[in-house]
């Protein structure tokens, strides 16, 4: 027979005997993934992920090794074949070790690049390191002084001497590229003509406004406040948060074509209806302006933190006296304190009713609040107010920590018979706010027991074409979700815009090492110099204490171009082409689904051209392969088996001896990052 006849996904095609399955879909255009497969040699049939069904035959067979047959009836894709696949991805995945990409990026709501910009940084390439930032993030100088920094709790650089400063260098990159004469503005997508009402000119809503401009579409922001910015406005004060930065940033807004409309309150000046009558779309991004009460008698006679600072924003600030308290214990109540110092309040004092370790403010701010004066008291918490010979008197009880609750922290328990009683001109309620989004101007749309009801996914709500994101659907929160939030809901409302399936901003799978050992950190850090996290200077107490200057001026050049080189550029060199994550992600794998044992990290840098991970090895021999077809004398083969298996140079001999002249040809064939070029950007090339 000079040909074979056989049907593959319901089309005929003939090849030649001895043609694999594979070959065979091929000729036919059909793509069937391979990952130990490397044409020309022989097939190791490893892998598994080639499977595909041959009508009449038991179970499922690897495309890749089994030759075609006439009359053969195949399924490339069928939901028993793709689950297969899916398996056989997540068994590989499973034990594999290393950082797809860095975990400082991964920890960053927002998805900054962050290795990419530092390597701008780095290289003095400014303008470069400016692009990724205000692409990739939405107000980078705002967020740069007040966010609390998810990113570099993951920064693999605080297993030596503290994480990169990675928050100043994207505050210090976007104020010198505001500070150019022609500051970056991003480039724009052709105008759709489609256009989207964004309620709340907060954080959540500039940063919708930001991406869905930059896809091309119209963006109207309305806003209650006279002035933009949401809490970062209204709460953060401006000696953490100059309102020039801010200013300058939804400047930026505004010059790519967003539309404030202040002073415009939904539920008063316009509503729900109009505004999915008149727009294509509506993202209601109204965050959580309530203010929580001290939850006693008397609270009354408190005044919320929020109200006290706005009114410090709008120009008129309240009389505190010399005596102020402040109850609470997140940013809010750290805020409230160092203003009430900066007003000339003498005695400044802040109870809270957990510890300090509790907390869920940042370390800093507590810090510069006692440096400033203020004393805090822990495992206190108010019972009644009352005003008594024209002064507040609050009575509170002492607390001792019981079991977790809900949020996972030791809740606070009364000490019976601890009562005591403290005088104060007044008492700031720093407790929390809530959403109080009006819900009768809201029509038919579902709350959750937070907020604004969304899928989390896409963060649509029940209403078609209405979107919800930021403190309005989660509850306060943190300025950086909220301009995620944002980010997300701008990729769903793009996608809606188009009459396209709305799937919100699927990512890629990625892999992390997580928490290393002592050995695999020894490993990670041979031959990195420690160097000492850059402080960051402060303006002088003197003034700390009587403006509302800026306290953290930011890092001087000379710093910010030294602590790049701290950067371990982290992430997988070969993440893009690595074929293992690519079918990761295109079969919706779970990398912890077969949670066991893993592989060590360990790294050989020792040939010139190439880095080897040991811990990425899908032991798919193609690296053998190559090495025997260009007649190297030492090579590279298998050692052990099952778990313990893995590629090793035989007698002990160094890498560049193993593979002298097909190092290159092994990172080509090689599906994972396992072997790969030393030019491939990842740490290995910083070592070389
Ligand atoms: C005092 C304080 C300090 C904080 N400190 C930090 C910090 O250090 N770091 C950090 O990350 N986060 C901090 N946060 C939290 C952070 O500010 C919020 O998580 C973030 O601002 C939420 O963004 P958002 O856009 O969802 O909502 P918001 O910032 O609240 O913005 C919502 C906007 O919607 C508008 N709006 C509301 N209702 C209507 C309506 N009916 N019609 C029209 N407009 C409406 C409001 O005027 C507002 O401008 C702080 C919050 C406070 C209060
Ligand atoms: S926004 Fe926050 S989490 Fe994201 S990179 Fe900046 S400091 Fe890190
Ligand atoms: S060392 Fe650099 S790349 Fe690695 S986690 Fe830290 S900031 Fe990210
Ligand atoms: S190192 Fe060799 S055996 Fe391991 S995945 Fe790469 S090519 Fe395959
Ligand atoms: S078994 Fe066919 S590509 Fe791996």
């Amino acid at each position: 027979m000079s040909t074979l006849s056989l049907t593959i996904d319901g089309q005929k095609v003939e090849v030649a005997p001895g043609a694999t399955i594979l070959a065979a879909a091929r000729k036919l255009g059909i793509v069937i993934p391979t990952l130990c497969h490397v044409e020309g040699f022989a097939p190791s049939a490893s892998c598994f992920i080639c499977a595909v069904k041959i009508e009449g035959r038991p179970g499922l067979s690897p495309s890749c090794a089994m030759p075609a047959a006439e009359g053969m009836k195949i399924a490339t894709n069928s939901e028993e074949v793709r689950a297969a696949r899916k398996t056989a991805l997540e068994l590989l995945i499973s034990d594999h070790t290393g950082d797809c990409v860095g975990p400082c990026k991964t920890g960053c709501p927002a998805r900054l690049n962050i290795p990419n910009f530092i390597t701008g940084v780095a290289t003095g390439d400014l303008r470069a390191a400016a692009e990724i930032v205000t692409d990739d993030l939405t107000l980078p100088a705002s967020l740069g002084r007040v966010c609390p920094r998810l990113c570099e709790e993951r920064c693999r650089r605080c297993d030596m001497e503290g994480a990169l400063s990675i928050r100043n260098l994207h505050r210090f990159t976007a104020d010198t590229d505001r500070k150019t004469p022609a500051p970056y503005l991003p480039k724009k997508e052709k105008a759709t003509g489609k256009r989207v009402a964004i309620v709340g000119a907060g954080p959540a809503g500039l940063a919708a406004a930001h991406h869905l401009l930059r896809r091309g579409h119209g963006a109207v922001l309305f806003d209650a406040h006279p002035q933009p910015g949401g809490m970062l406005r209204y709460g953060i004060p401006s000696f953490r948060l100059p309102r020039h930065v801010l200013d300058a940033e939804v400047g930026m807004i505004r010059a790519l074509g967003g539309e404030l409309r202040l002073g415009r309150k939904l539920g008063r000046d316009v509503s729900l209806e109009e505004l999915r009558r008149d727009f294509d779309a509506v993202l209601l991004a109204v965050g959580a302006q309530g203010s929580r009460g001290l939850g006693c008698p008397g609270e009354e006679l408190a005044m919320p933190a929020v109200d006290f600072l706005e009114k410090i924003e709008d120009g008129q600030p309240p009389a505190i006296g010399n005596d102020a308290i402040i109850v609470g214990g997140g940013n809010t109540a750290m805020d409230a304190c160092r203003c009430a110092v900066r007003l000339g309040a003498k005695n400044v004092r802040v109870l809270y009713r957990r510890t300090r370790r509790e907390m869920p403010c940042l370390r800093e701010e507590v810090e510069a609040a006692e440096e400033e004066g203020v004393k805090i008291e822990y495992l206190v918490a108010p019972v009644k107010l009352e005003r008594k010979n024209g002064k507040l008197t609050l009575t509170c009880q002492r607390m001792e920590l019981g079991a977790p609750d809900a949020s996972g922290r030791r809740a606070p328990v009364p000490v019976a018979g601890s009562e005591f009683e403290v005088e104060a001109a007044c008492v700031i309620a720093a407790i929390g706010q809530m959403v109080n989004f009006d819900k009768k101007s809201a029509g038919e749309m579902a709350f959750s027991k937070w907020g604004i009801a969304v899928d989390p996914r896409t963060l649509a709500t029940n209403l078609p074409g209405v979107f919800a994101g930021g403190d309005a659907v989660t509850g306060p929160d943190l300025a950086v979700r909220a301009v995620a939030d944002g980010k997300l809901a701008a990729a769903s409302i793009d996608q809606h815009l188009k009459g396209e399936s709305v799937i919100g901003a699927p990512e890629a799978v990625n892999v992390l090492m997580g928490k290393l050992n002592e050995e695999e950190m020894a490993e990670l850090f041979r031959d990195i110099e420690q160097a000492p996290r850059a402080p960051m200077p402060h303006l002088p107490m003197e003034k700390r204490l009587a403006t509302f200057e800026e306290v953290e001026l930011g890092f001087p050049p000379d710093v910010a171009a030294l602590e790049p080189n701290r950067c371990l550029g982290c992430g997988c060199g070969k993440a893009i082409p690595c074929r293992l994550r690519a079918y990761a992600t295109e079969y919706g794998v779970d990398p912890n689904r077969f949670d066991g044992e893993k592989r060590h990290f360990a790294r050989d840098t020792t040939h010139p051209d190439i880095i080897f991970e040991p811990g990425k090895c899908i032991m798919c021999g193609a690296c053998i392969q190559v090495a025997i077809a260009a007649g190297e004398d030492v090579g590279v083969s298998f050692f052990g088996r099952g778990f313990g298996a893995r590629i090793t140079v035989p007698f002990d001999k160094p890498m560049a001896e193993a593979l002298k002249t097909s190092a290159k040809r092994a990172a080509e064939v090689c599906p994972t990052g396992a072997i790969m070029l030393k030019t491939s950007g990842c740490i290995g090339c910083r070592l070389a």
